[in-house]
Parts: structure tokens; sequence; C-alpha cells
């Protein structure tokens, strides 16, 4: 598909022209487009318009969004006469609490939200993932939109209906699985976002190559510097070839009794790494991803079920693009290797008392397992806690 904002007359000089990818979610009744591209923002009033069953809508957004984008949104809002109120939440992790969602539930029932109104999540996958939570129960379910602003969120966090906040208990352990009505990825925001930020959402776009598609691996060998670097045409074709995968895997397992797991590559070591430093902002998530995938392929390598050289090929890339592959810098830090493997089995992920992995046979090939020995986890985290 392509988008033109051309004005017409002699002083029509000003002509831009940009390529969107269309990917579609296909769940029935609960279908929904992901579009991305370039500059989308500028038009978003309309593709918006097109899903509200009345010109009315509510714009929930972080302040480092705000100051930034939302002037751009908020206008393409009114080029559309479509009428919005704005609630702007405090950047963070933190915000994806009962606090913050008491709040906006609250603003959307002042702001006079129908059931059939739809909200806008407007910035990362925390904005993202407690707006439609709220969505999912204000009214027993409204319809929201999201214009995801981090590279994590474009390719993983606004597609698929996972949504929820945080407890003392754990991460996103309260929320539902509600899906947007529609998902506008404009890759031109990420030019905002710190690099640290782009390189962790870079973990989740190669978790795609590394779980499903070899040939995406090579192609982000050659054209992930470049991404990284701002390249939006390299942007546009890496977003929708995670998104579709993502909407795929999705379509055959909206609630994750099956396949859909696979998109945890990483994240069993990695959300013990989390867990074990307190969330407390050492590692991104991405980065923990990233540390988790190069676990999962030398895991593998380890077991015998990945021919040798897959792990270091994975980590070299890792490494290439500035991300971290080990536990290198973080040895002190870290408890045992018993108390590690203790804390994945608090992990949401853990099913009877038993862990679940996600490993790989090769790179694009990653499976399920649901028997791996206990001991061979202990003595794999011993090794990486050892590694110099
Ligand atoms: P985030 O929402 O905290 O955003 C990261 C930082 O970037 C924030 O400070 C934010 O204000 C800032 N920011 C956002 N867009 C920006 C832009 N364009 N320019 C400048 N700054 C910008 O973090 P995230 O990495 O997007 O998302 C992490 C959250 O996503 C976690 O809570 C995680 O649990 C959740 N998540 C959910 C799913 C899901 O399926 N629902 C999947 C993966 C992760
Ligand atoms: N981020 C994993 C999922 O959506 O299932």
């Amino acid at each position: 598909m392509t988008t033109s904002d051309a004005t017409s007359g002699d002083d029509a000089l000003d002509i831009a022209v940009t390529e969107t990818d269309v990917v579609p979610v296909a769940l029935g009744d609960r279908a929904y487009d992901i579009q991305i591209g370039a500059g989308l923002l500028d038009f978003a009033g309309d593709d918006i318009a097109a899903v509200l069953a009345r010109p009315r809508t509510l714009i929930v957004t972080d302040e480092n969004v705000a100051k930034l984008h939302l002037d751009t949104l908020a206008g393409s809002l009114s080029m559309a006469d479509i009428a919005f109120d704005t609630v702007v939440l405090p950047p963070g992790e933190a915000t994806k609490s009962f606090d913050h969602l008491r709040q906006l539930c609250g603003r959307m029932l002042d702001a006079g939200l129908e059931r059939h109104d739809a909200v806008i999540a407007f910035g990362g996958g925390v904005i993202g993932d407690i707006t439609g939570f709220a969505a999912a129960i204000v009214r027993r379910g409204m319809r929201f939109i999201q214009i995801p602003t981090t590279l994590l969120a474009q390719v993983d966090s606004s597609v698929g209906g996972k949504t929820g906040i945080n407890t003392a208990h754990g991460k996103n352990l309260i929320g539902a699985f509600h899906q947007p009505a529609l998902v506008l990825a404009d890759t031109e925001v990420l030019d905002t976002l710190p690099e640290r930020e782009l390189k962790a959402g870079y973990a989740e776009v190669l978790k795609y190559a590394l779980l499903g598609d070899a040939a995406f691996f090579h192609w982000l060998r050659a054209h992930g510097p470049a991404l990284l670097a701002g390249d939006g045409d390299a942007r546009r074709h890496a977003i929708a070839v995670s998104c579709r995968m993502k909407a795929a895997i999705v379509a055959a397992d909206e609630r994750e009794s099956g396949r859909r797991a696979l998109l945890n590559l990483g994240h069993t070591f990695g959300h013990a790494l989390e867990a074990a430093l307190g969330y407390d902002g050492t590692l991104l998530h991405g980065e923990a991803v990233a540390i988790g995938m190069a676990q999962a392929f030398r895991f593998s390598e380890r077991l015998g079920l990945c021919p040798t050289g897959a792990a270091a090929e994975v980590a070299a890339h890792l490494r290439a693009v500035g991300l971290p592959t080990g536990l290198k810098e973080l040895h002190n830090r870290l408890p045992s290797a018993e108390q590690l493997t203790a804390i994945m089995h608090q992990d949401k992920k853990a099913e009877g008392g038993k862990l679940v992995f996600v490993l790989a046979r090769g790179i694009g090939e990653a499976f399920i397992s649901h028997d791996v020995a206990e001991a061979d986890v202990a003595a794999f985290l011993q090794e990486e806690l050892a590694r110099p």
C-alpha cells in the first residue's frame, strides 16, 4: 500500500510519499491490521476515524512521548475532526500498577467514553499494557488502538492482545487477553528513542529470526546495523517481518496453549536475571532477553540438541550490535545457580512445577521443551556464572 501526502495546486512542492506495510492479524471477528511505515502519525487521524464508532477518543501516553510526539498525533486527530482528551502518565515500569490503573479507569469514565468508543495507547510497552488492560475492564471491555513508539512495542507488545500490570508478586501477573482494533507503527518516532532502548527492542526483532526464520537472521546480520543507525526501509522491513511472524503465531494460538510460547525464546533465562536483580534497571528487558537467547543456544548445544557453532554465531551478532551475551558484568550481583533455578520456578512460564524452556535445533528452529532435567539447568548456570 502507498500513502501519499500531496497538496494540490501550483504550490504543491512538498510531496511526501511513503510506503506502508499492512500486516493482518487473522482473529475472526477480532481481526485487525498492523500498519507500518514512516510518518504514519501525520495521517493517523483518518485511519483512527475509520475504526471509531463516533469521532471521540482518549489518548493515553507517558511524559516522554507526550513531549516529543503528542502534538503530531493531536494535530492529525484534529484534522480528522476527532475530539479527544489526554491522560499523561509517568514513564517507566512502575506505572504498570494498580494505583495508575485505578486512576486511568477513572479518567476513562470521567471522559464519558462509552462501551463502543476506543482509547488510544500511545507509547511503549508500559503504556500499551496498562491501557489495553484498562480497555479490557472498563465498561466490561472497550476497544483500543495501539500506536507503539518503541521498537519493542512495535514488534512485540502492541501485537497479540496481552495486556496487564505488575504487582509485588511479579511482572504481568494481573491482566487479560484483549486485542486492539488497529496498530499503527510509525518507524519515524523511533528516531527519538534512546539508543539503549532501540537496541533492547532489536533483541526482540532478532528473537523472531532465531526462533523461526534463518533467512531473516542472515538479513539482520547484513542490515541490522543500518536499521539501528536509522535506515527507514530497513526498519520497516524488519518490523513487518517480525509482526508477520507474531501475527501468524497469535492467530494459531491466541491464548498461549502451545505454539505462542515460542515467543518466549530467551525469556526463561532472561526473566530470572531481571528478577534476581530486582528489576532495578541494571538490565532492560530486551538486554535480559539478549543474554537469555545466547544462553538458550549455548544450553541447546550443551544438551546436544543443536550443532556446535550456532551459539557462537548468535553471540557474535549480539556483540556486533552492542547487546550483552553473558553474565560477565553481573557476576558479583547474581545469586547462586541454585537460587537462579529457584527464581525460574516462580516464573509464570513454569508449568506443574516443571520448567519450560524454548530451545533450538539450529538458528530459526526453536521448540518448546517441558522435560529439561533440573540438574542440567543448575550445571549449565554454574558454568555460565563461571564464564570469564
Ligand atoms: P517503555 O514503555 O517503558 O518505554 C521505554 C522508554 O522509552 C520510556 O522511558 C518511554 O517514555 C520512552 N519512549 C517511548 N517511546 C519513545 C520515543 N519514541 N522517543 C523517546 N522516548 C520514548 O518500555 P518498552 O520497552 O516499550 O516496553 C516494556 C514493557 O512492555 C514491559 O512492561 C513489558 O512487560 C511489556 N511487554 C509486553 C508484551 C506484551 O505482549 N504485552 C511483550 C513484551 C513486553
Ligand atoms: N511477548 C510474548 C507474547 O506476546 O506472547
